[in-house]
């Protein structure tokens, strides 16, 4: 089979690896892939977003399926565009990646299925929206409605920090038409949990449960990020949450989404908070995440291949999933400065991967043979393990043999889940 991976970061390199051990997997391409994607797979320099270049390359190529990875491009459509071309495809099509391009969606739907996630109102007028920031206090949360990076929510711990927020979004442009709605919700406490469940509309599985590091620094201390490292499983991801996810989010999610005329197939991401009430949506994404793929992928025994085209053609529940009951960890390597400023073009060395180890290139241009930086979050160094103690000390081993100019990580990805194992 000929298939076509959309996108070029570290998840897609994980996707590509994973994909590529099904024997079926002739050819994979990537668009537009990244410097350290083109030695698993052909890359082509075509953007995520470009919706009828990926649609010509995929009739040039005469692909058999496509994996759509980043949510802009599911937002933009490009399923409904494969596949109104005959290519069958994983991902949701544009009318169910709503789920993550507009959070009042994803909000208003919660409330209309019972689900549980934080309260909250949604604002198109700034007075109103400073109004209610005034009434409620902090801390409190404020969301641009649409995709903006991942940058577009403020977890506001005074009032002024909250309109502030509330002033960049919707006067200052600061994430453009993404920012002219806002959801301003309560702020929820508890460890957070990522679930990235496969979904055909009908039947919904979990994957293993991960643990996503935001913040740049150690401590969750700094700026927000895309991630800067992961562990899996997620220990409070307990058998009893994990029951209780189920009945109270996955299934209400899947079957809402089905009701409303939106039946989601594709990966459904759950960001979940396990509050003193019990587990509560923070976020619904509409794909894979980056970096918990980087972990999940690993632990994965039965081919992705064969999830994905039974995950297209409807018929998950007689599918195996299987995970190896091991744990994982990633570390990420960025650029010193990440995420605001920072240099590119430093030359990467890697060392050979043992067992167990695998490097995800993120943020890589290949040049005369050689890798250079050409991103802020650069790689991920992840390492799988019996238990998650050696997965983290393996990931650290390997981040250690991984070098570059200005590179930085955090040295704590995976304390927290340590302690909540010994806690
Ligand atoms: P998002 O960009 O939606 O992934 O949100 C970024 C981060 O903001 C989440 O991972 C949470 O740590 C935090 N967050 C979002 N919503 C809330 C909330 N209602 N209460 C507390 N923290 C939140
Ligand atoms: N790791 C969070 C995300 O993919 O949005």
């Amino acid at each position: 089979m000929k298939i076509l991976v959309v996108g070029g970061g570290g998840r897609e390199h994980a996707l590509i690896q994973k994909l590529r051990e099904d024997p079926r997997a002739e050819t994979v391409y990537a668009l537009p892939g990244n410097g350290g994607i083109g030695r698993d797979a052909v890359c082509a320099p075509i953007a995520a977003t470009d919706i009828p270049g990926i649609l010509a390359f995929a009739r040039e190529k005469a692909v058999d399926f496509a994996v759509v990875a980043p949510d802009d491009s599911l937002a933009m459509g490009a399923v409904d565009a494969l596949e109104a071309a005959g290519i069958p495809c994983f991902g949701p099509r544009q009318n169910a990646a709503l789920i993550e391009s507009s959070k009042a969606f994803a909000k208003e739907l919660m409330k209309k299925y019972g689900i549980p996630t934080a309260r909250f109102e949604t604002f198109t007028e700034p007075d109103a929206a400073l109004r209610y920031v005034q009434e409620q206090g902090a801390p409190i949360v404020v969301k641009a409605d649409g995709l903006a990076l991942g940058k577009g929510v403020t977890v506001a711990a005074t009032v002024e920090e909250a309109q502030a927020a509330v002033r960049d979004c919707m006067e200052g442009g600061k994430f453009g038409a993404a920012g002219e709605k806002l959801v301003i919700e309560e702020c929820l406490i508890g460890p957070e949990i990522s679930v990235l469940a496969l979904t055909d509309g009908e039947t919904v599985v979990p994957m293993v449960s991960s643990m996503d590091h935001k913040r740049a620094l150690d401590g969750d201390r700094g700026l927000n990020t895309g991630g800067m490292g992961t562990v899996a499983p997620n220990p409070y991801y307990t058998p009893q949450v994990a029951a209780r996810c189920m009945e109270e989010i996955f299934l209400p999610t899947i079957r809402a989404m089905k009701a409303e005329g939106r039946p989601f197939k594709g990966c459904l991401y759950f960001g979940l908070m396990l509050t003193a009430e019990g587990p509560k949506v923070i976020e619904y994404n509409c794909r894979f995440g980056d970096p918990e793929t980087q972990v999940v992928l690993p632990l994965l025994e039965s081919s992705l291949l064969e999830i994905m085209l039974a995950v297209s053609q409807g018929r998950l529940s007689g599918t195996e999933v299987r995970f190896s009951g091991r744990s994982a960890c990633c570390v990420v390597l960025a650029s010193r400065g990440y995420p605001q400023h920072y240099e590119k073009g430093y030359p990467i060395t890697l060392p050979e991967t043992g067992p167990g180890e695998h490097i995800y290139i993120a943020g890589a241009a290949e040049k005369d043979g050689r890798l250079l930086t050409s991103g802020g979050r650069v790689l991920g160094a992840v390492a799988v393990a019996e238990t998650l103690p050696e997965a983290i000390d393996r990931a650290y081993a390997l981040a250690d043999r991984i070098h570059f100019d200005n590179a930085f990580c955090r040295r704590d990805i995976g304390a927290r889940a340590l302690a909540a194992l010994e806690g």
